[in-house]
């Protein structure tokens, strides 16, 4: 790699910041292909391929609402304004995209393995979309450990939804993320 292409791609991880409301234009289908394939080169222990990712395209997002609400109840939730709030958070993106994890028993694989594999997966898709202009944000909450929701999904219940991508273009540029002090975080092994 040139010293350009080294610097641009750190610039690209060291832009990505989430953005919780996000517009049109969404990646196109190639677009989409090309985060999709990158996904699936994170490392992955003896290449279970646990990952999986279901696209909730911009017309579908009405009735995925109604599911998340079904998947709200589902999980205990029974105020009626927290039911009827989750419905439109498929509206904060133009596509949202769930990144699932189907758990395999391999005696060489523990499932830690497989989830944080899928979490390099989703790292790698976002990354992707980054470098294409487009924003993102890797969410959850409450409805991920909902039975029903996983059904919905094909999913077993040990299975996990792993995130709810939401992807679109940012309105506003955001303030950049407080520097980082790596020396906090790093330090070298002594015996
Ligand atoms: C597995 C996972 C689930 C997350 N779920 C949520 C969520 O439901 N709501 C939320 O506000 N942030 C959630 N986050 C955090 C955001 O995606 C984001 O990383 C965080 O706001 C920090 O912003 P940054 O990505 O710009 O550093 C989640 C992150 C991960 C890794």
């Amino acid at each position: 790699m040139t010293d350009l292409a080294v610097e641009t791609v750190h610039q690209n991880i060291h832009q990505r910041q989430s953005i919780g409301h996000l517009v049109a234009p969404a990646p196109n289908a190639a677009q989409l292909e090309m985060a999709f394939a990158a996904a699936l080169t994170a490392p992955d222990h003896h290449r279970l391929k646990p990952t999986r990712f279901v696209v909730v395209a911009e017309a579908e997002r009405e009735a995925f609402g109604e599911l998340l609400s079904k998947a709200l109840a589902d999980t205990g939730q029974k105020e009626e304004a927290q039911l009827e709030r989750v419905k439109h958070h498929p509206f904060r993106a133009p596509l949202l995209v769930l990144a699932l994890t189907q758990l395999q028993d391999h005696p060489k694989v523990p499932h830690f393995e497989q989830i944080l594999s899928s979490g390099a997966a989703v790292q790698n898709f976002l990354l992707s979309l980054q470098s294409q202009g487009f924003s993102t944000m890797w969410r959850s909450g409450a409805v991920v450990e909902s039975l029903l929701f996983k059904k919905a999904l094909g999913l077993k219940a040990d299975d996990l939804i792993s995130g709810i991508i939401y992807i679109g273009t940012a309105v506003k540029a955001i303030p950049p993320r407080p520097e980082i002090n790596v020396s906090e975080f790093v330090s070298n092994w002594k015996k």
